[in-house]
């Protein structure tokens, strides 16, 4: 059988990463066949968008290398639902979403989020299920201030408009993406996680 596709979204800190690692070996466990794989991607696509943050590049630059580096990673994952894996994706296409289109003049913001969307549509492969872990941006904030190399992403103000970006995001689509609530402890919101893939597995 097709495995099925997974993405975790939401602001920084919010605990994609370590959530949806901690997901991986729930399922593992439980024999499901999970993989694990994140944005950008660890090629030299995904270089070439850390490159362009380091070096300062414009959001529109920025939004065609997220998108050079996801087309490039569709396939990656289509081979793998191919096989029967189950795919866990840290970050995606709603990043992209929301962070870009918060890049812009406020007044913009909607128009860019819809040109993004239809960008993406000959390439895109739509996730079977995005969990969104919503947390208000000053805990993800909190959460990774000791961390070095921190991103423009990581201000405040701008983390507020991606957070309200996302927010738009999922009461557009609720029956892809599902909140869940990233605020309280971990092992609670990998225990909500596991609940909703649970349901499309
Ligand atoms: N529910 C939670 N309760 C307490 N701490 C948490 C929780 N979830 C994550 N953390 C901690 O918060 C920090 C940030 O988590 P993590 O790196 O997983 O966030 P992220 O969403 O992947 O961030 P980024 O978008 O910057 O990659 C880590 O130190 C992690 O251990
Ligand atoms: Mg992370």
């Amino acid at each position: 059988m097709r495995g099925r596709f997974v993405t975790f979204e939401g602001i920084d800190g919010c605990g994609k990463t370590t959530v949806s690692k901690k997901v991986l070996g729930r399922l593992r466990k439980r024999k499901v066949r999970a993989v694990w794989t994140c944005e950008p991607t660890r090629t030299w696509l995904g270089n070439a968008v850390r490159r362009g943050w380091a070096e300062g590049a414009g959001v529109f630059t920025e939004a065609f290398l997220f998108m050079a580096d996801r087309s490039e990673h569709v396939d990656e994952i289509c081979a793998r639902m191919g096989k029967g894996q189950t795919v866990l994706c840290d970050r995606y296409l709603d990043s992209t979403l929301a962070y870009q289109a918060a890049g812009v003049d406020e007044d913009l913001t909607a128009g860019m989020m819809d040109w993004l969307r239809r960008a993406h549509l000959p390439f895109l492969l739509l996730p079977d299920l995005t969990i969104y872990i919503r947390v208000r941006p000053e805990l993800g904030l909190s959460r990774i201030s000791g961390r070095k190399g921190r991103t423009k992403f990581e201000r405040l103000a701008f983390l507020g408009r991606v957070a309200r970006n996302y927010d738009a995001l999922a009461a557009a689509e609720p029956q892809r993406m599902k909140v869940v609530d990233g605020s309280g402890p971990l092992d609670g919101v990998v225990e909500l996680c596991l609940a909703e893939i649970g349901k499309i597995l």
